[in-house]
């Protein structure tokens, strides 16, 4: 897809790796429509490349809908979605209330689901457009302490592959992005900073590129860093292997 004079709605486009999409995307010529949360944070980021703001809470259900509607009605379509705004959640999967649990799956899965229901008719009516979605390698491996977080980015994985072979022929592309560890905000707010040596953290500027190039040249996954997609060759080819090493080396729920 050629993304100059496109409209893009990416969401958490305030901070992280959503602020540095933004900015990929209007470098490549993209109108940019900055969705998040935090107005000040979102107006900062929009001003930046002369974008528009759309503001609202993921986690509360029917807004997803508004924030497609009030996109919509900055430049009279939506080109390219790009569904980032996201949050995790750490501790034993026993201290997860109820509240929060609907919360962290209305974010993460169906805010994201509800954008896509709203702003695809339109991009299949033009026979152009693109979805991509913010997964996270969470959802391929599994992660103690993050049950529900790396349950609802799997089923962000699973998704993505459908909705790409229901979508074929129809001009709508759908990539899924797949970072590891990214220095952003995103482990302050979950509560629990990144304290291990490996992974080394990627920055959000480096995601944001492959993630624009991935939109760019209809990409179907984008892993960030690459060499990420071991380890779910090992989980898929040696299961009893990669549960060893997991228990081993993997991240373990605190106050367990
Ligand atoms: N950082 C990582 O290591 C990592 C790894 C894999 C995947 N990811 C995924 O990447 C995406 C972006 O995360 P990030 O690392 O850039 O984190 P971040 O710096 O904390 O940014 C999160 C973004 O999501 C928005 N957001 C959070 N809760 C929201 C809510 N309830 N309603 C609406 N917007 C909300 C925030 O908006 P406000 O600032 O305006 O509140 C912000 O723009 C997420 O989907 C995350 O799961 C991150």
């Amino acid at each position: 897809m050629r993304l100059r004079g496109k409209v893009a709605l990416v969401t958490g486009g305030s901070a992280g790796i959503g602020a540095a999409v933004v900015e990929r995307l209007a470098a490549a010529g993209a109108q940019v429509v900055v969705h998040g949360r935090d107005a000040e944070r979102s107006a900062a980021v929009a001003e930046r490349v002369g974008g528009a703001v759309v503001l609202g809470d993921l986690a509360v259900p029917g807004v997803a809908a508004e924030v497609a509607e009030a996109a919509i009605a900055v430049h009279g379509r939506v080109d390219v979605l790009v569904a980032n705004a996201g949050a995790g959640w750490s501790g034993p999967f026993t201290k997860l209330n109820g509240d929060e649990l609907e919360r962290l799956v209305m974010l993460d899965l169906l805010a994201p689901l509800h954008l896509v229901r709203c702003l695809l008719p339109p991009m299949i009516e033009r026979r152009s457009g693109h979805i991509a979605l913010v997964g996270s390698v969470a959802g391929r491996t599994a992660v103690a302490g993050e049950a529900v977080y790396a349950a609802t980015k799997a089923a962000l994985d699973i998704f993505a592959e459908s909705l790409r072979l229901e979508l074929r022929d129809t001009g709508v592309g759908v990539s899924l992005i797949v970072p590891g560890v990214v220095d952003t905000a995103f482990f302050t707010a979950r509560g629990r900073p990144y304290e291990r040596k490996r992974p080394r953290p990627v920055s959000a500027a480096t995601v944001a590129q492959a993630l624009v190039d991935g939109i760019a040249n209809d990409r179907a996954e984008v892993w960030v860093p690459g060499w990420l997609r071991v380890a779910p060759a090992v989980r898929a080819l040696a299961p009893g292997l990669y549960r060893r090493l997991s228990a081993r080396f993997g991240e373990q729920a605190p106050g367990r």
